[in-house]
């Protein structure tokens, strides 16, 4: 297959070294907004059939002219831009692969009545796609990703599901810096300014974000961690998708209860905002105008940089629960890391590994065509099995432990 890669940052560079190794790929571009990264990255690489290329994902034109004679655009910039790259990949007739949604697609708030999930959005292009006879996989990371997937199977397993919470943790530290995001600081604050999606009770609600506090106990070495309730795409689908009675759904993930602390008072502060606001500086006399979130961002180390530093690892998983035979029967389904084997073995961090190596995964089996649909969908309206028989392939950790029905 003919791949181009979309973004040269913490995931892209992962998977696009891992798919510069595989069998199904002939010809790969890793494009990006500034070219040296790009470039710098396929250097590193050092393969003949994979080059760098600039492209600006905000122009719908010059991604179409960029596209044609591709087989696969794997999109691997921030989610603003999906709908744009959606639109490029039509007019140009190629399949497509992401692995976030753009979340502030809709504005609704906690307490607000849900019409639509952003994602829905997204999947509402099916009929389209379906016309042109293309796929688009979306959500094919750790979470969303597997977490779906590990859903999916799950699900599989039960007659009926009562609930589907899907948690994320990490006990790492990062050397030489208090506080460091291990991938895009844009998507954390992205996903922690919203009021987190969550579906109780067989509806769709908002509640507020890093609220919820629970301790979940992770498998070992990862252990206990106190989760939040964040913003994520699984809830956007899995209530769509799973099906078999599912009532209950929501996403947490581990965080330092002083950051859940900061992350509320820096919403309620409009620390968060996209939008730019004028700012006097009374320490220059100069006077400029600046959006709150880039100067967070602005803040926070480049993820790329930090695989060497980071130490401890990351688990990440759904926990399916239902009746199976008349009986309470559930799960915990989840992939679970260490950085420091990852940095050693790749020279990544293991959260880059975990979200970088899924595409792989989905993209081989698109091209062995044992993903033939057409469409636009998340991957737990396929067949999990093949799909975590294919997780070694690419050396993506995969366990299960019984969890307590109830
Ligand atoms: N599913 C999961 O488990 C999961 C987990 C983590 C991340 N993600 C998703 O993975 C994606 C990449 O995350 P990341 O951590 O790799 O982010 P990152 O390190 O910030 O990299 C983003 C990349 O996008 C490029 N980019 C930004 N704007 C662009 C534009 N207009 N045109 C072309 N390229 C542009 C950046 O180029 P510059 O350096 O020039 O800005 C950079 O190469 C995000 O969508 C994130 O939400 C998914």
């Amino acid at each position: 297959m003919k791949v181009m890669v979309l973004g040269a940052g913490a995931i892209g560079s992962l998977t696009s070294t891992l798919l510069a190794r595989s069998e199904q790929v002939d010809e790969l571009v890793v494009a990006s907004r500034r070219l040296p990264p790009a470039r710098d990255l396929v250097k590193k690489i050092g393969r003949k059939h994979v080059k760098a290329k600039q492209l600006d994902c905000d122009r719908v034109g010059d991604m179409t002219k960029a596209f044609k004679g591709f087989d696969m655009v794997v999109n691997l910039v921030l989610p603003r831009f999906n709908l744009k790259i959606m639109d490029a990949c039509v007019r140009a007739g190629v399949h497509y692969l992401d692995t976030a949604t753009d979340l502030v697609l809709t504005k609704d708030k906690k307490g607000d009545k849900i019409e639509r999930t952003p994602e829905q959005i997204q999947l509402d292009r099916d009929d389209t796609w379906k016309d042109h006879d293309l796929t688009a996989m979306l959500g094919w990371g750790c979470d969303p990703g597997l977490s779906n997937i590990f859903a999916r199977l799950g699900a599989d397993r039960l007659d009926r599901v009562d609930s589907v919470l899907v948690r994320d943790g990490d006990n790492s530290t990062i050397e030489g810096y208090e506080f460091a995001t291990l991938w895009s600081a844009d998507t954390l604050i992205e996903e922690v300014q919203m009021d987190a999606l969550a579906f109780y009770n067989g509806r769709f609600t908002r509640v507020g974000t890093a609220e919820g506090e629970e301790v979940f106990h992770f498998p070992e070495p990862v252990g206990p961690q106190t989760v939040y309730n964040v913003d994520h795409e699984e809830s956007n689908t899995l209530p769509l998708f799973i099906g078999k009675g599912l009532r209950n759904q929501d996403f947490k993930l581990s965080l330092p209860k002083g950051l859940a602390e900061f992350i509320r008072l820096a919403k309620k502060w409009g620390m968060t905002k996209a939008d730019p606001i004028p700012v006097r500086s009374k320490f220059h006399n100069t006077t400029t105008k600046v959006a709150p979130r880039d100067v967070m961002t602005a803040l926070l180390p480049v993820p790329v940089g930090m695989a060497a530093n980071v130490h401890g690892s990351t688990c990440v998983g759904s926990v399916v629960k239902g009746v199976k035979n008349g009986k309470p029967a559930g799960w915990f389904i989840y992939t679970l890391m260490s950085h420091d084997y990852c940095y050693k073995k790749y020279g990544y961090n293991a959260v880059s590994y975990t979200t970088g190596a899924p595409p792989v995964v989905g993209l081989e089996m698109f091209a062995r065509h044992e993903v033939s649909r057409r469409g636009v969908f998340p991957p737990e309206v396929l067949d999990p099995v093949p799909i975590v028989k294919h997780l070694p392939d690419w050396d993506i950790p995969y366990g299960e432990r019984v969890e307590v029905a109830g």
